[in-house]
């Protein structure tokens, strides 16, 4: 839904991570975007022509003569929905800093009027001199997105900042150069995952839930031009990029972070699969086996989004979810009213922590919109749009 059908144009640079731009295509791909390639004439030292052209079906572009017209450059950039420059090489960056466009790519770059996305991949000093911090800083003064690099053990064998940022991280910036910013300014809170309850220091108390779906519109809110919060029970999902993640384990703490931030939260999208209940008693040491059953007693956990309802102030809006395995419409609007709530998502148990999600959105207004089965990541988008009706 956000990359279906979108233009996106890869610019690969000469850089040891140039075949990484593979996953990445494929990345785009899968999520129904179209995609071309024009490489540097250093990157075809890296990665062969062929194997981007036969990613892409289509023909990969270097220099001026390989185009029909001449005019291919411009016709690239007018085509391009988001144009990303992953993995682009200290040489390229100084080139976009002053306006050079001495090959096919860099021309694409000059004739694109939009943000442009830029990965950088070098050799740490390389990335730490003067020319090339000057040069970052000034094209990111320009408005264009750059997607920093990461720690590691790079090519040359030094340990330092210089490797291509993650894919995930790339694609994030892609959406987030594509959608618009009706989330700028705003301060949005997102509760995921499901909180673990322990009784001795290794067992716990929990429940399914894979956090895919706040993980999801953790990234889609930040990718609208939100200011995201994400209060994360442990999940096994990758950090979103761009999002500042406070990670708790309990209902207890989940509680006490959620009541701090959403002071001045303007959104709060409440996802969390929250224990209800949690061991009576905790014991520091691992319990042992004995010859009688153990039992453990349960006492309930606090209702945060009940909570959360009453605190509310008439600014807020206040999103919760619902998760039933019967009565979805009747039990939805119960829980939309109990816990004061603007809106609840609402889901049978089939699509719990499952990859895709359909159910339906509850207004306060008692309006009922159906959610078309998506993937969580399309889901998330489709919600949010629905909402917020930008
Ligand atoms: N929720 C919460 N704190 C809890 C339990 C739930 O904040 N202790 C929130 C969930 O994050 C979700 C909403 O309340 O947004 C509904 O959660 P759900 O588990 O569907 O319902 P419950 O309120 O727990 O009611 P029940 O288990 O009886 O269906």
């Amino acid at each position: 839904m956000v990359l279906k059908e979108k233009n996106i144009l890869i610019g690969v640079t000469g850089s040891i991570s140039a075949y990484k731009a593979c996953e990445l295509i494929r990345t785009l791909q899968k999520k129904g975007a179209k995609v071309r390639v024009t490489m540097t004439p250093s990157a075809r030292e890296f990665v062969g022509e062929l194997t981007f052209k036969a990613l892409t079906e289509t023909e990969v572009l270097s220099n001026w003569k390989d185009g029909k017209t001449g005019l291919e450059h411009i016709f690239w950039a007018r085509w391009a929905d988001s144009f990303v420059i992953a993995p682009a090489s200290a040489n390229t960056i100084a080139k976009l800093r002053y306006g050079i466009a001495d090959n096919f790519l860099t021309s694409v770059a000059l004739a694109y009027d939009k943000p442009l996305v830029i990965a950088p991949a070098m050799n740490t000093k390389m990335y730490e001199n003067k020319a090339t911090v000057e040069n970052i800083k000034v094209l990111k003064e320009r408005g264009n997105i750059l997607v920093d690099p990461c720690e590691g053990i790079l090519a040359c064998g030094e340990e330092g900042t210089g490797k291509l940022a993650d894919i995930d991280h790339i694609e994030t910036a892609i959406i987030y150069s594509i959608l618009p910013k009706p989330f700028k300014g705003k301060k949005i809170l997102i509760t995921a995952g499901g909180t673990r309850e322990f009784f001795d220091p290794i067992r716990y108390i929990s429940n399914a839930s894979s956090g895919q779906m706040g993980y999801a519109l953790a990234k889609m809110c930040y990718s609208l031009g939100g200011e995201v919060v994400l209060i994360s029970a442990p999940t096994s999902l990758k950090k979103p990029y761009g999002v500042k993640v406070i990670d708790v384990v309990s209902a207890e703490e989940m509680f006490n972070v959620v009541i701090k931030e959403m002071e001045d939260a303007d959104i709060i999208i409440m996802n969390a699969a929250v224990a209800d209940f949690r061991p009576k008693e905790y014991s520091s040491q691992k319990l042992k086996k004995s010859k009688e059953h153990p039992v453990v007693e349960l006492e309930p956990n606090p209702d945060i989004l009940l909570e959360i309802g009453k605190r509310k102030r008439s600014d807020q809006i206040v999103i919760g979810f619902a998760a039933e395995s019967e009565n979805l419409i009747e039990n939805a609007k119960n829980k939309l009213k109990r816990k004061n709530l603007d809106v609840i998502v609402a889901n049978l148990l089939e699509v719990f922590s499952k990859d895709r999600h359909k159910g339906i959105i509850i207004f306060s207004s008692e309006e009922i919109l159906e959610i078309p089965e998506l993937s969580k990541e399309e889901s998330a988008y489709f919600i949010l749009k629905s909402i917020f009706k930008f």
